[in-house]
């Protein structure tokens, strides 16, 4: 970091601390306490006053939100006793992405389809939540998500694919290992390299090495990728419903980081391609009854099995919510 990065961070933090610095009550000290050791978190003394401070904060306003009539809920997660901005840092990407497709070919079919569908539950389809750590790699979780959904539909064996020969090997593809990629970009690697490796040959470990692809032990291909047309959340649908699970990506912002369970939606988000910052995949869709019939899509993260709703969330569907139907994409195997 530079002496002027460095500088900016500092003040930063002070102004941050400063206008934001509450009074923590004993009872909030306890929670965070308790937080900490279920979340297996140590700091030194100077630190400890810092993400009590940020916990509190942070704690607060997941309080003030639920006391309200919200379709989603939020909750203390492994991020509590960060701000957003360090967040964005560790876990988001941060620099524009080219995500957009003017022209899919996706050829979309005229339904009917379910009111809802669920890829986990119609069979042995989706593999277990997985943990990007501190890179931001989702992209990486997003395509291998989807691949390896796709490839079990196909051949009935769910694998377990490698993110870490991604971030390591895509970069031709205008991927950029912790710093970001696509999903759609990503199929396109695997599909010219001709085969991917799993996660057992190729173990993730969050940061970026050199590639160590090894020809002859690759355990998934791509024939084929195939790009839906930005904003056209009905092609998606169609997807979901007849052939597979989706690769999208969608804009996040300090509220999602806090999300624990029910429909999300937000007036803090963007819609547009550029300002995705996020890889997911969805695996299902609905209608919640109870919240006003909203149509929601379920979407497996990669921030571990503890976050959200079993590592999952629902999100509004039919809006382009957060810009969710802004690219997406599935690999044709
Ligand atoms: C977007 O695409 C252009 C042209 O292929 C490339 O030069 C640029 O690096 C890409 N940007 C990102 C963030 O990948
Ligand atoms: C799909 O998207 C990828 C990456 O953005 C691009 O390289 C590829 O040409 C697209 N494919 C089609 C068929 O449009
Ligand atoms: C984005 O949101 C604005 C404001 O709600 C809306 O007018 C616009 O149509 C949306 N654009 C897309 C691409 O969804």
């Amino acid at each position: 970091m530079s002496w002027w990065a460095a500088a900016v961070c500092v003040l930063t933090a002070l102004i941050s601390s400063v206008d934001s610095t509450p009074l923590v009550s004993l009872e909030e000290e306890y929670s965070f306490k308790t937080w900490m050791s279920q979340h297996s978190k140590n700091y030194d003394v100077t630190e400890y006053s810092h993400r009590l401070q940020i916990f509190t904060h942070n704690k607060r306003k997941i309080e003030r939100h639920n006391a309200r009539d919200h379709s989603f809920k939020m909750g203390l997660s492994q991020f509590t006793d960060m701000t957003f901005e360090e967040f964005k840092k560790l876990y988001l990407l941060t620099e524009p992405q080219n995500c957009s497709a003017t022209t899919g070919n996706h050829v979309v079919s005229r339904g009917p389809y379910p009111d809802s569908v669920d890829w986990r539950k119609r069979g042995h389809f989706v593999t277990p939540v997985k943990n990007q750590g501190h890179c931001g790699s989702c992209w990486t979780f997003s395509t291998t998500g989807c691949l390896e959904s796709v490839t079990a539909i196909a051949s009935g064996k769910l694998l377990l694919l490698s993110e870490q020969q991604l971030i390591d090997c895509a970069q031709a593809f205008n991927n950029h290992g912790c710093n970001g990629g696509l999903p759609s970009q990503a199929f396109e690697y695997i599909k010219y390299n001709r085969g991917i490796m799993t996660e057992e040959d190729y173990p993730y470990h969050g940061t970026e090495a050199l590639c160590q692809f090894q020809p002859g032990l690759e355990a998934a291909f791509v024939r084929d990728v195939v790009n839906i047309t930005s904003y056209d959340e009905k092609a998606m649908v169609d997807v979901v419903a007849r052939l597979n699970p989706v690769s999208l990506g969608f804009e996040v912002t300090s509220d999602f980081m806090h999300y624990k369970e029910g429909v999300y939606t937000s007036s803090l988000c963007h819609n547009t391609t550029d300002t995705v910052n996020h890889a997911v995949l969805a695996v299902g869709y609905g209608v919640e009854e109870a919240a006003g019939e909203t149509p929601y899509w379920i979407v497996k993260n990669s921030w571990g099995p503890v976050w959200g709703m079993d590592g999952y969330f629902l999100i509004e569907r039919g809006s382009n919510m957060c810009g969710l139907a802004a690219c997406s994409s599935y690999p044709l195997v």
